[in-house]
């Protein structure tokens, strides 16, 4: 490389913005659903158990070979070994699927956040106000655009002085916001039992559709098997404790999960009188379900608004790690310089979003697959990209470069405690839990099963 390589410019700079690209819209608003749908404490259990098993294998992979080759995903797997580049230009898809119809949602943050925040309460809490919102077509291009120009304007300004600084003011909020909110919550009258329908086991809920689900949320939820953790590694020094570093940042992503199940199922249970089967809302549970709640409940209108400040911030530390990617990547190949790669990235985001976001009004009538144009997005890159990538990589190290290249490279300045657990992980356990994501997945989006 010509150019010495950006960096984070110690250990909490590289926690806090892998920390905060992994906590996102899938800790706020997924896993909370899917831990009431899935038996409660049961399923935090096994989430908790593939967390420090699979995800910790997965993600210290990416981190180390990030690290060792100082270069994005492309750059790395060729380093690696030549004949396995294509490797990295999958995982590069991810990411430039990924972040068009992710800006969409956080556009739909924007405008909740703001209507919160006018006191538009009860407006927002009405039953055809999310529809009738994204049916439209300017407003939700606008607020996309917005929320694109936001990430962008951090990613121009470089990791030290844009990610790790916005990382280090945001990532102390959000935790503040969540536990506060989740506070509030349990405190509300008949909230107790929610918490207890949200932690209590409920072993008649257990299947082997739990573990598939845990294991699809979790690999989403850290941000794996998209190059984002390997960009981020190239831009960790050499000095910093690896293992450690992934650890904490597992930590922290599970403990936001955890917290954001604990504000919102007490507080949907109270609303619907005690029915824990309603959090089931799937999507709409945070742009219809809690609206209406807030609405119903004391000091709504600031709650309401902290949360979607709150979503809204999570959201763009992870767009943010998106576009960071995106742009490593068109440095490394084309040796464009950051602000021209970040200007040209942006524009070709906004490009691709728009069929996303009209997708629900005016070009509702193409349906790719029968879906949505973002349904079909996510489904093409979370579904069949990342489960294909993560086989791969578990498949590229296991038995390629072999497990000892990440392993040297995790002991550069520590003991690795878990190497045990990596290589059998790495090499048997990880590749077959794959395969039951990817082929669970597409049964599901063919109808054939449901997760
Ligand atoms: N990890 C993020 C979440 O939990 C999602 C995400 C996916 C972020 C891909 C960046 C890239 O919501």
């Amino acid at each position: 490389m010509d150019k010495k390589r950006s960096s984070f410019s110690g250990k909490l700079g590289f926690i806090l913005a892998a920390a905060g690209s992994a906590v996102g819209l899938g800790n706020l608003w997924r896993f909370p659903y899917l831990a009431a749908k899935y038996g409660g404490g049961i399923f935090l259990l096994v989430y908790l158990i593939l967390a420090v098993t699979f995800g910790f294998t997965l993600m210290i992979a990416e981190v180390a070979i990030g690290r060792k080759t100082g270069l994005s995903a492309i750059g790395a797997f060729r380093k690696l070994n030549r004949k396995y580049s294509f490797i990295g230009y999958l995982a590069s898809l991810v990411p430039i699927i990924i972040l068009p119809y992710y800006s969409v949602i956080g556009g739909w943050v924007v405008k909740y956040f703001s209507a919160f925040l006018s006191g538009q309460t009860s407006a927002a809490a009405q039953d055809s106000y999310f529809t009738s919102f994204i049916g439209t077509s300017t407003e939700p291009v606008l607020c996309l655009v917005i929320f694109i120009l936001i990430t962008a304007v951090v990613v121009f300004l470089g990791v030290e002085k844009g990610i790790e600084q916005v990382s280090k003011t945001l990532m102390p909020i959000l935790v503040i916001l969540t536990v506060g909110i989740a506070i509030y919550s349990i405190t509300l009258p008949g909230a107790i039992d929610g918490l207890i329908y949200y932690v209590k086991p409920n072993l008649k809920q257990f299947s082997l559709t739990t573990v598939v689900a845990a294991m699809g949320q979790l690999f989403y939820s850290m941000s794996l098997a998209m190059g984002i953790m390997i960009t981020y590694g190239s831009y960790m020094k050499k000095e910093v404790n690896l293992e450690q570093s992934v650890t904490q940042i597992e930590v922290f992503d599970t403990g936001i999960a955890f917290f954001a199940g604990m504000m919102i199922v007490p507080a949907v249970f109270v609303f619907n009188g005690g029915d824990g089967a309603a959090i089931n809302a799937g999507p709409g549970l945070m742009f219809v379900t809690l609206p209406k709640v807030f609405d119903s409940m004391p000091f709504g209108t600031v709650i309401g608004t902290l949360f979607f400040l709150l979503v809204l911030f999570a959201a763009l530390t992870s767009s943010i790690s998106l576009m960071e990617t995106i742009v490593s990547i068109v440095q490394d190949m084309l040796h464009w310089s950051r602000r021209l790669s970040t200007i040209i990235v942006t524009l070709f985001s906004v490009a691709v979003a728009l069929p996303s976001s009209l997708g629900f009004g005016k070009w509702s009538g193409i349906q790719p697959l029968g879906m949505s144009f973002l349904d079909f997005f996510d489904f093409i890159s979370n579904s069949i990209l990342m489960p294909v990538v993560a086989l791969l990589t578990c498949l590229f190290i296991g038995y390629v470069v072999k497990p000892k290249a990440v392993i040297e490279e995790v002991r550069l300045n520590s003991r690795f405690k878990r190497e045990k657990l990596f290589r059998i992980m790495i090499k048997y356990i990880a590749p077959v839990c794959i395969i039951i994501i990817l082929v669970s997945s597409i049964l599901n989006a063919l109808g054939i099963i449901t997760i």
